[in-house]
């Protein structure tokens, strides 16, 4: 199907037919959104070890560099998984804003990342495996600006330092294990459940 200006491809190891449809998003194909800007890249990692950093709850302060460790809330059913992160973050100036991380995926393979707090903006992530080793990946991005010049600005910036994020996170993926039993302590996050909900798939 064609949605959110992507082409979705189904796979069914026993050719089922498709069980669940790609929703239109908020903010794709909508004036006071700025068109989408596309990134790629091409990583050694797993589908797994990059989708479930929106449930690494203590990264987002020590990799991203929010102000607070976020509290997780965890909304699931069927094939959707949907974790909205609220932490504390630095603001124009020297003050401080509160911020809103809600990551939705769809089945495994799509994410969706929308962010509030000082401006909107969205993110879609389409990685797609392609080996035993490496995933391609492409992030479509897109800020919430309403045709005001002065947010326009900052829209540049907010989509840069989103990008420089995905850099942060990449030499972490690129190395990282993949333990089946991890050591788990309260501040990780929802991890346990994450990894439940995406077992269906596989
Ligand atoms: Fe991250």
């Amino acid at each position: 199907m064609e949605q959110n200006g992507i082409v979705f491809v189904w796979y069914h190891a026993d050719d089922a037919e498709p069980t669940y449809e790609i929703p239109k998003l908020e903010g794709v194909d909508d004036p006071a959104w700025r068109p989408l800007e596309v990134h790629y890249w091409r990583m050694r990692a797993r589908w797994l070890d990059m989708n479930e950093n929106c449930v690494d709850a203590a990264h987002f302060k020590y990799v991203h560099g929010v102000l607070t460790i976020p509290t997780s809330t965890v909304h699931e059913e069927g094939h959707v998984f949907s974790v909205t992160s609220r932490f504390t973050q630095k603001a124009p100036g020297d003050s401080t804003a509160e911020g809103e991380l809600t990551t939705t995926e769809y089945g495994p393979g799509f994410q969706h990342v929308s962010q509030g707090g000082v401006i909107d903006s969205l993110l879609m992530n389409t990685a797609t495996p392609i080996d035993e080793e490496y995933t391609d990946v492409s992030f479509a991005y897109s800020v919430k600006t309403e045709g005001d010049p002065r947010k326009e600005k900052l829209a540049t910036k907010v989509v840069a330092d989103l990008v420089r994020q995905f850099e942060n996170d990449k030499p972490i993926w690129e190395n990282k294990a993949c333990w089946r039993r991890p050591r788990l302590c309260d501040g990780d996050g929802p991890v346990t459940q994450y990894r439940r909900w995406y077992q269906q798939f596989f």
